[in-house]
């Protein structure tokens, strides 16, 4: 079966250009839900384990200084098939690699400032929501 959540962050390259608009109108325009939503910024503890199935890649720890270098925005977001079609509408991870009109084509500035995350599996998605959202956090 298909789930019907995603996680996302809003990275700090978008929050610092003031896109935090823009994408949320993107993501609620292709019929995503907003179920749950903070602003905060990661300590680099929290980043690194939020990212701790990267640790072993070589980009592990740039990404979690980045991902800790200034506020962020963490939702969950509901629509059936949830998981593809956010991956679909944020693009490939590298922008210049990204199709015209998604979020990363639109809003990246780089592989490392790529404007936002998608989890990449329902499973994910419910490991990534829950790290940071609680029950009563979710409408
Ligand atoms: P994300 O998890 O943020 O949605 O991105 P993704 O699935 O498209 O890419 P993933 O392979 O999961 O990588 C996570 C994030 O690490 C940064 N990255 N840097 N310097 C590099 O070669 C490199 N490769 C990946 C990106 O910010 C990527 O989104
Ligand atoms: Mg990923």
């Amino acid at each position: 079966m298909v789930g019907n959540i995603t996680f996302t962050m809003l990275k700090p390259d978008a929050v610092e250009a003031n896109n935090i608009g823009p994408i949320l109108a993107k993501i609620n325009q292709a019929g995503f839900r907003i179920v749950a939503m903070k602003y905060l910024k990661l300590s680099k503890d929290t980043a690194g384990k939020f990212y701790e199935v990267h640790k072993e890649r070589p980009f592990y720890g740039e990404l979690v200084d980045y991902m800790s270098s200034g506020p962020i925005v963490a939702a969950v977001l509901q629509k059936d098939n949830a998981v593809a079609d956010f991956r679909t509408l944020i693009g490939a991870t590298d922008p210049s690699k990204a199709e015209e009109g998604t979020i990363r084509k639109l809003f990246a500035k780089s592989i490392a400032a790529n404007a936002v995350h998608g989890s990449d599996s329902d499973e994910n998605a419910a490991i990534e929501a829950n790290f940071y959202f609680s029950q009563i956090e979710r409408f």
